[in-house]
């Protein structure tokens, strides 16, 4: 399997208070649509964390193309997963494969770049907060989640030496792997989640000096998917991370880098628009969570 270029970023939300010009400056670098939809969310925290997304995707495409980021296009597949439309007269148009996670005060790309000559391949990505909130007892909800995972991923979480906190982190590095390997394919939750079924790496525990740990395999349908290859990471403490890449290696080990906002922010005539100005102001009276 050919070793590729592989990209991973990170933006803390907790590091940043946007501004009113920050905030333009990001909402005029993304599509009209994109706009349209984040002004749907009600908190003001999933708007900068899928706003935070699409400054990534665009970062990454722009970095791997060449191509300026106002001239990188994006669509999103029938199931929502986004593309980069890279158009016929673009100068440079290396297959790329990237995907985007957010939750709690993080957002992360995962992306990996090959070259022509290449065949197929992608990359996944996804990250969880490592807590429960859910109300019930956790012996309960793990009864509702029973047919979400195979008899062997619960045989770890349920190990008699994980106390009910690293029973929780057990549970959410399985969940990421999982999401992160659904989102490659970017087939949602249409696939039977108890058969794939993933053994991770029980050498080491999952701290942020290990990260990534690498040493993660999957079965699917109890047939072993050689082709496929798990990193899995610690962010900020207490967020697990996992990236799925599928027919394709990441050339070197490394962790997530934390981008601040002045990296993702672009130079856009349209910042000053009073149309953009406007629809940032608006964006700034909507709620914040609650800390929970
Ligand atoms: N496939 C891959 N990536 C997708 C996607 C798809 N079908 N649809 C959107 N994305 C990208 C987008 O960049 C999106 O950001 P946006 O919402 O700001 O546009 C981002 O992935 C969202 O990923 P994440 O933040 O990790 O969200 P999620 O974990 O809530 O959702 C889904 C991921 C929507 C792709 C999908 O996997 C899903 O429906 N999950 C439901 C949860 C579930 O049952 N998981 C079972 C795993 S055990
Ligand atoms: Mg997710």
């Amino acid at each position: 399997m050919n070793k590729h270029i592989c990209t991973r970023w990170a933006f803390d939300l907790a590091s940043w208070s946007p501004t009113l010009p920050q905030l333009a400056q990001a909402v005029a670098s993304i599509q009209a649509e994109e706009r349209t939809r984040l002004m749907k969310f009600h908190f003001i925290d999933d708007f900068l964390s899928s706003l935070i997304g699409r400054l990534l995707m665009r970062k990454y495409v722009s970095t791997c193309s060449g191509l300026p980021p106002h001239q990188v296009r994006f669509a999103r597949d029938v199931r929502g997963k986004p593309y980069w439309v890279s158009g016929e007269g673009d100068r440079q148009r290396p297959p790329l494969s990237f995907n985007v996670s957010h939750q709690g005060d993080l957002v992360l790309l995962a992306g990996v770049c090959g070259d022509s000559s290449e065949g197929d391949f992608g990359v996944g990505a996804d990250v969880m907060k490592i807590e429960y909130s859910g109300g019930k007892a956790l012996s309960e909800f793990f009864r509702l989640m029973r047919n979400k995972f195979s008899p062997h991923e619960w045989s770890y979480i349920g190990r008699p030496q994980h106390n009910e906190r690293a029973q929780i982190k057990a549970f959410m590095r399985h969940w990421c792997l999982k999401e992160a390997y659904v989102k490659e394919l970017g087939v949602g939750i249409t696939v039977d989640l108890q058969k794939i079924s993933f053994s991770v790496d029980t050498t080491h525990s999952l701290a942020e000096e290990v990260s990534p740990l690498t040493g993660t395999t999957l079965r699917c349908q109890d047939q072993p998917m050689d082709n496929w290859h798990f990193e899995e990471h610690l962010l900020k403490e207490d967020y697990c991370a996992a990236i799925a890449f599928r027919n394709c290696l990441p050339q070197e080990q490394a962790r997530f880098q934390l981008l601040p906002i002045e990296q993702l922010l672009v130079e856009s005539d349209q910042s000053g628009s009073e149309d953009v100005v406007a629809y940032c102001q608006k964006a700034l009276l909507k709620p914040h969570k609650k800390e929970s």
